[in-house]
This record gives structure tokens, sequence and C-alpha cells, in this order.
């Protein structure tokens, strides 16, 4: 694991943006897996910055977002899909019809745990997934608990990441108990994992990945450990220094 210290939030953000950046300038059809949550907005800026400023083509591009809410309308100011909408996607010259959201195949997951999974295989694989940690050191919405899934599959939210997320609705009630989201399979199949955390709060998701010593389903992004290729990007209060 490559672990990258930088002093605040912009920082993080910049050097996160640059290697996204650099794959797509590298690989122009390069299959981003992508997060939503405060944590990648500064590398989304860096990006629209990037097309807008310096012609960074997203034509060919293809991403799938890790997760969505259930039962919350599409249009919703606060589904995922309004997010990439409004912080990335609107921005940047990519075609709607390679952009992916796990609930887009809810019906089929359902039927066939794989789908999501097998939607991305046929895109060719992840090449960089982008992704941020929860407080109780979720990745995606893979929940501290004892089994862990691995396809993308329907999950119930924890009182305290509902609480977190209680910040962007007009309180916790208004918070969906449920959503779809990548399991961590799907997560680990992606060819680089791009870890973002900053601010206190991530402290002790991000001390259990520089221990590295243990691997735990009540901290679900220590599985990233196992992971060939890891960056992780974090600002000075998640390092603790
Ligand atoms: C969002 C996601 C979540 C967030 C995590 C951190 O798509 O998958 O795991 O990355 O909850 O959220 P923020 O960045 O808001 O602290």
């Amino acid at each position: 694991m490559q672990v990258i210290k930088t002093k605040e939030y912009a920082e993080m953000s910049h050097v996160a943006g640059v290697i996204a950046e650099g794959l797509i300038r590298q690989k122009p059809n390069a299959v981003l897996g992508l997060a939503t949550g405060s944590t990648p907005l500064g590398l989304y800026a860096h990006l629209v910055k990037a097309h807008q400023q310096n012609g960074l083509d997203f034509r060919h591009v293809t991403t799938f977002n890790l997760d969505e809410y259930l039962d919350l309308p599409k249009e919703h100011p606060q589904s995922y899909h309004t997010f990439m909408e409004e912080n990335l996607f609107q921005y940047v010259n990519i075609s709607s019809e390679h952009i992916h959201f796990p609930d887009e195949d809810y019906d089929a997951i359902e039927e066939n745990a794989e789908a999501y999974d097998a939607r991305i295989h046929r895109a060719g694989g992840i090449d960089l997934q982008v992704l941020g940690i929860g407080r109780n050191g979720h990745i995606a919405f893979n929940e501290p608990a004892e089994e862990l899934a691995f396809f993308t599959s329907r999950v119930t939210l924890t009182p305290s990441t509902r609480e977190a997320n209680a910040r962007f609705f007009s309180s916790v009630e208004e918070v969906p108990t449920h959503a779809v989201s990548s399991g961590m399979g799907t997560i680990l199949q992606a060819r680089h994992l791009l870890i973002l955390a900053n601010g206190e709060d991530k402290r002790d998701a991000v001390s259990r990945l520089l221990d590295g010593h243990t691997l735990t389903t009540d901290c679900p992004v220590t599985f990233a450990l196992m992971h060939p290729h890891v960056t992780l990007i974090v600002d000075e209060a998640a390092a603790g220094c």
C-alpha cells in the first residue's frame, strides 16, 4: 500500500486528482469506480477543471458508482445520481450511456446477485476505484458486521451511517434505511484502489490501515490490505500527525 500524507483537504484532493487525470490521459477509455460523499468533492472539482481548462476528454470514459439509496427517487436532491450530476457529470463530456449506478440493476440483483458485477466485468473491469471511508470503517455501504457481502446487494444502513449522512437531509428520519451497495468483492476486483480520508473522524479507520496487521469485518476498509495496488491519501487530521 502506498501511503501519501498530505497537509490538508485541498492537497489530498489535488494529489488524487492528478492520479485520476493521469489515468484518463493515458487510457482514454478508462473505467472509473466512483464514490459520493464529501471526501471526493475536491477530486471531482479537479477533474472538472482539467476538462474545462485542459481538454481532459471523458467521451470514452465509463463510470460505475459504488452505491445508491433505495426508496429515494433519482431526482431527489440527495440521491447519488443527483450528487454525481451536480458535482461531475454535468460539467464534463461523459456519455450518459457510460454512467452506471447499482440501482439500475436492482431488480436483476434480486434475481442474480452478480448482475452489477457482471456489467462491470463486461465493461472490462474497473481501472481505478475511488473510495471514501465511513467513520465506522465502511467502504461503499459495506457496514461493520459479522459477514460482508461479496457481490453488489441490498443493504441496511447502520444508525451511525444514517446519523453521519443526516447532515445532507433535514433530519435523520429522512435518511433512507436501505441502499444498494457494491460488495467487497466488487470493490477488491478493481485494478487500483484510491482511498481518500480527511478529518479527525476518519482517524480510527485510517489507523487500522496504517497499522496494517489485521483484517476485520468490524472495519471493512481493512480488506484493502489484501489488495496489490492501493494508494491511500490522507490529510494530517486523519493520519493523526
Ligand atoms: C459513498 C460511499 C461511502 C462514503 C463514506 C464517507 O458513495 O460509498 O462509503 O465514501 O461514507 O463519506 P464522506 O466522504 O461523506 O465522509
